[in-house]
């Protein structure tokens, strides 16, 4: 077994749909933000369909992580919610022009362990869902 191995799949023929729109984390690159001109990934939960948010059944945490340019996979954070707590976790970044992917896991206490990716091309246009066969191979992507 691998840590993939419990890492839930994107794969429609896998995974329920409204169980995945529920699940799995959405990144989004903010760049250059208001005055501050600052680069940002937000990483949200249910955003198209809402998790449930109780003690019984909540998403307690995101982690994000990035590969650098030079293939160097680094962790960025992470964010833990209570119950109760909207799983929208926003993370801001030194140097965006660093990195070419991100990846996100968020952890469903009921439903387990969900990814996502995007790849940011030289134009900053991004691709939901990494399906690059290194991303497959680390286990991320789909
Ligand atoms: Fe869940």
């Amino acid at each position: 077994m691998e840590f993939k191995d419990i890492i839930k799949p994107l794969d429609a023929n896998k995974a329920d749909d409204k169980l995945k729109e529920k699940h799995i984390p959405i990144l989004k690159v903010i760049e250059k933000h208001g005055n501050s001109k600052k680069d940002y990934i937000r990483v949200v939960v249910g955003k198209n369909a809402k998790h449930p948010n109780t003690l019984e059944h909540h998403i307690e945490w995101i982690e994000l992580y990035a590969r650098t340019k030079t293939l160097n996979t680094v962790k960025i954070g992470s964010v833990k919610f209570a119950p109760g707590t909207e799983p929208d976790a926003v993370f801001r970044l030194v140097n965006l022009g660093k990195y070419r992917e991100f990846f996100a896991l968020a952890y469903c206490n009921v439903h387990g362990l969900w990814q996502n990716c995007i790849e940011i091309r030289k134009e900053l246009r991004l691709t939901a869902g990494c399906r690059r066969e290194k991303c497959l191979q680390e286990g991320f992507g789909v």
